[in-house]
């Protein structure tokens, strides 16, 4: 059956980021645009400083006080507004980070982690929360006794499985991977890759791939937007 694709996932028009800081307020990027297909898997490469996880958070409608934008964000063909970003961050656009200790919540189980974004944004009951939680963390490569462990008790890549589950849970159509391996060594690296690749092929949800780490995107093997530098770019 042929797909009629009417509206990209994502469409990015001459963004532009910048901050207040200290010395002043400073570009980071400018006239950035981008534009993903469902199922479109891009790779957003380029050194650190550019501007690349920047991107993520305005797409996501995350970035600081201190942050302007200009241009324009749309998501299935309608413009983003703060309204909106409310209703689609999780459920439709997903974001995994580099640091999962850093966000997961320390008190919770994995599977505490998981199941409560399915009651808070799908609204589960408790109990079918919990048992979808179980399914998606066993898909993400957990065993059962890693289950009920809280996040100091999970390795740098069971903590990364499990942000990774607490995301795809939500079936978002668009996932994000900002530097998803680059605190993990290089076996566990492929891993996880092989890992979001396979979730991403078999959801056909759209994947953007924020990495500095040029091994990684060519493992990954999809199509790469390179930035290379933080003075006015056009794409
Ligand atoms: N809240 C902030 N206030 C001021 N400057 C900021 C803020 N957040 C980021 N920056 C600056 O914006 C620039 C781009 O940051 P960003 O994190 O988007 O880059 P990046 O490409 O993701 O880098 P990395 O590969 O290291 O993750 C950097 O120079 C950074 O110092
Ligand atoms: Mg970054």
């Amino acid at each position: 059956m042929q797909v009629l694709k009417t509206n990209p996932i994502l469409k990015l028009e001459d963004v532009g980021i910048g901050y207040d800081a200290p010395v002043g307020f400073n570009w980071v990027i400018r006239g950035f645009s981008l534009v993903l297909w469902p199922g479109d898997k891009v790779a957003l490469l380029g050194p650190s400083g550019v501007g690349k996880s920047s991107i993520a958070l305005a797409i996501l409608g995350l970035l600081p006080e201190n942050a302007m934008m200009e241009g324009k964000i749309y998501f299935e063909g309608e413009l983003v507004s703060s309204k909106r970003l409310q209703r689609i961050r999780g459920t439709e656009i997903g974001i995994v980070f580099q640091q999962p200790h850093a966000y997961l919540n320390p008190l919770m189980t994995a599977e505490q982690i998981v199941a409560e974004v399915l009651e808070v944004k799908k609204n589960l009951p408790k109990i079918v929360a919990i048992e979808k939680a179980r399914k998606v963390l066993f898909e993400v490569g957990l065993d059962r006794d890693s289950f009920k462990k809280y996040p100091f008790q999970l390795s740098g890549g069971m903590a990364q499985r499990v942000a990774i589950a607490q995301t795809i849970a939500l079936e978002p159509k668009l996932l994000i991977g900002d530097e998803i391996t680059s605190s993990l060594d290089a076996d566990l690296r492929r891993e996880i890759l092989k890992l979001v690749m396979e979730l991403v092929e078999r959801s056909g949800s759209a994947f953007l791939f924020i990495s500095h780490d040029e091994e990684a995107v060519n493992y990954v093997g999809c199509k790469r937007i390179r930035i290379n530098s933080n003075k006015g770019q056009g794409y």
